[in-house]
């Protein structure tokens, strides 16, 4: 497929996945995002790949997150994603917001993990030849560092934006003391935190106690990711685990170990439930994140446009009766 085959569905935003705003900035983000951490890389099948971004365009998700290590190996995510934006999607890059993140270990020596500025600076240039790309829409700090001051990471994302590098900033996976001070921080230099990212699914919930409060305290909005646990809720390791399944790729990060006979007894009731609501396991876990609207948008991966086709129907109910909601918490 060059560019000239690809002309996205006219429709695309009728019957979409729908937007809301990112906590109290004006940028509207889908309620669905696709997640490149997984089946983008050198290893992965690229013409599903490209596929997959056609398919997820066509149907309003115009927010693709992306890191520096992504893919196997490292970069590779980012740098195949790249070829699809100057073959397919150069010329719809305003109608998208990519994301990008440094915090993680990415090359070698002291300058290729943590979060200086000197790391996360060079890193995003990296990025940003990898993409094809003049600027990114959020740049992440990936983590937080405790061997770095936090004025020095936080400056370097503002600078970013100041530089015209990134139009919006992020934080990830910070404890919660320290997304308060990110926030403070950013707010006096006057980019303010668009976006906390952190893990959300029916069996990790605990950024309900704070982490959530605190977004929507500070005007920040919110986006989780691994909605699926990794693809554990979903139906596909209720009978074994799968031979083309991330839990049994030696490169992915599901391991084999995590998937106990516990697990499987939870998922299996988990099921049941989802079957009476009329939807997969997978449409209702994405689902069940999206029943607050306190969550703007949930990033999903996913192996194949099938998938994300089950995926995108999750929006059709995103309702949940007490009764549901009481015994999902008991199996979460
Ligand atoms: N900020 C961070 O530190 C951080 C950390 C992790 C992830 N993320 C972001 O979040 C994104 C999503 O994370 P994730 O990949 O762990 O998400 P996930 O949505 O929890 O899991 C995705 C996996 O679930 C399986 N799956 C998806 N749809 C399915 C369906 N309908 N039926 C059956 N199985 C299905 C696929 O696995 P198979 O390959 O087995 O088919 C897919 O690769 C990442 O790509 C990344 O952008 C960020």
């Amino acid at each position: 497929m060059s560019n000239s085959t690809y002309s996205p569905a006219s429709d695309r935003y009728i019957n979409s996945v729908g937007y809301q705003n990112c906590g109290k900035s004006g940028l509207m983000l889908p309620r669905l995002s696709l997640g490149l951490w997984h089946n983008f890389g050198d290893v992965d099948d690229a013409q599903e790949a490209l596929k997959m971004i056609h398919y997820a365009f066509d149907h309003g998700i115009t927010h693709f997150d992306l890191a520096n290590n992504y893919g196997t190996p490292y970069g590779s995510a980012e740098k195949n994603f790249g070829k699809i934006m100057k073959d397919h999607l150069s010329s719809y890059r305003d109608e998208l917001i990519i994301s990008t993140k440094a915090g993680h270990d990415m090359w070698e020596g002291p300058y290729g993990d943590g979060s200086s500025r000197k790391y996360l600076i060079a890193s995003l240039h990296q990025s940003l030849k990898r993409m094809n790309l003049e600027y990114v829409d959020i740049f992440y700090s990936h983590r937080y560092d405790p061997n770095t001051p936090l004025e020095e990471t936080m400056g370097a994302l503002s600078d970013m934006v100041k530089q015209g590098k990134a139009l919006y900033v992020g934080i990830s996976k910070y404890p919660l003391g320290k997304a308060r001070e990110a926030y403070r921080l950013l707010k006096e230099n006057g980019t303010p935190c668009l976006i906390n990212q952190d893990k959300y699914n029916i069996f990790t919930r605990q950024i309900e106690q704070n982490v959530l409060p605190l977004a929507e305290e500070n005007g920040v909005g919110f986006i989780a990711f691994s909605p699926l646990a990794q693809g554990l809720l979903s139906d596909k390791y209720l009978n074994g685990i799968p031979e083309n399944s991330r839990a049994a790729h030696s490169y992915g990060f599901l391991q084999k170990s995590q998937i106990t006979p516990e697990v499987v007894t939870k998922i299996t009731e988990l099921n049941e439930i989802a079957g009476k609501r009329g939807q997969t396991l997978a449409q209702m876990a994405l689902a069940w994140c999206l029943r607050t609207p306190d969550v703007n948008s949930v990033i999903v991966g996913a192996s194949s446009v099938k998938q994300l086709q089950d995926n995108i129907e999750a929006i059709q109910n995103t309702s949940f009766s007490n009764d549901e909601l009481w015994r999902i918490g008991e199996l979460g």
